[in-house]
């Protein structure tokens, strides 16, 4: 049994793996697998795809979900999180799926814990599976990411995608190339080209990953103005058309009108809709990753 915390625990045969195990089950559906396990799906933050794809996950593996929402759950009224592990883990749950909206709240997790973790978002730390759809959707396109050019764009400070795909993409050879303003830019980024604007490399790049601007983590308002944002790092339907072979990802939720516009969602390069398919399959195949 592994848990999956963050992108370094993983080797490049992990990834092949996963990759293997998502594609089959994207024909295959169901497995019994979990049969007979309980999994806690733990959210201290929001969600849709990730939460409701890995709820879906557990159930088409054979297993049992428990959901635990902070909103509405005894937190309201003053326990903590140590306080709520403990209690959920009187059940004996063989799993634990967390977000948290603290850096490296699974791993404190873990060491309360001897069942495996999987991370759901910390922070503005890590986001494993969704760095692993992302990746599988190009994948699925390109058969490998061996040389491709990836430029992610927008919030890259606060986002826990960027970082972790920082990572995983980088580990199957692309190149990675970053825009934001830069306040959004973190101090250290080892081996990473810094672009402008969006236009200034679009026109090189293979693929392009837009990222929310996260304003629940900003303490001030980091960018000039939306408009403004737009206008350098936002990507339009006209651009796609120009740059015909280019991918676009988003890990939603997308604004519309602010890092993408409108009429793009439709283009057949824009992969959104994809990620959010596949991102099913990638967390039945972590689970089968980690329990395995
Ligand atoms: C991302 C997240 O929560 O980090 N969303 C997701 O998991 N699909 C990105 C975001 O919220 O901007």
């Amino acid at each position: 049994m592994h848990s999956l915390l963050d992108i370094s625990s993983l080797s490049k045969e992990n990834i092949a793996t996963i990759f293997d195990y998502a594609s089959s089950y994207q024909k295959m559906k169901c497995d019994s697998i979990l049969q007979g396990k309980d999994i806690v799906i733990a959210f201290f933050e929001s969600s849709t795809r990730t939460r409701c794809s890995f709820d879906l996950a557990v159930k088409r593996l054979g297993g049992n979900s428990i959901s635990f929402d902070a909103q509405g759950s005894s937190i309201s009224k003053g326990e903590s999180f140590i306080d709520t592990i403990h209690t959920l883990n009187q059940y004996d749950v063989q799993g634990w799926i967390i977000r948290h909206g603290h850096a490296y709240a699974p791993h404190i997790l873990q060491q309360e814990t001897q069942s495996m973790v999987i991370n759901a978002g910390d922070g503005s730390h890590q986001h494993p599976t969704q760095a692993l759809l992302d990746a599988y959707t190009l994948y699925s396109k390109w058969g490998s990411l061996e040389g491709k050019n990836i430029m992610i764009v927008g919030d890259i400070l606060h986002s826990r995608v960027a970082r972790s795909n920082i990572q995983l993409l980088s580990m199957l050879g692309a190149k990675i190339f970053v825009s934001g303003p830069g306040t959004l830019l973190p101090r250290f980024l080892p081996n990473i080209t810094i672009v402008p604007t969006i236009h200034d490399a679009i026109h090189e790049m293979d693929g392009v990953i837009m990222l929310r601007i996260q304003l629940e983590r900003m303490k001030n308002g980091l960018i000039p103005s939306k408009r403004e944002y737009a206008r350098y790092f936002a990507i339009n339907e006209a651009m796609i058309v120009k740059h015909d072979n280019l991918l676009v990802l988003h890990p939603g939720p997308a604004n519309y009108g602010l890092e993408l516009s409108m009429e793009c969602m439709n283009h057949k390069n824009v992969l959104i809709r994809e990620q959010v398919k596949y991102g099913l399959y990638i967390r039945m195949a972590v689970l089968k990753h980690c329990f395995t």
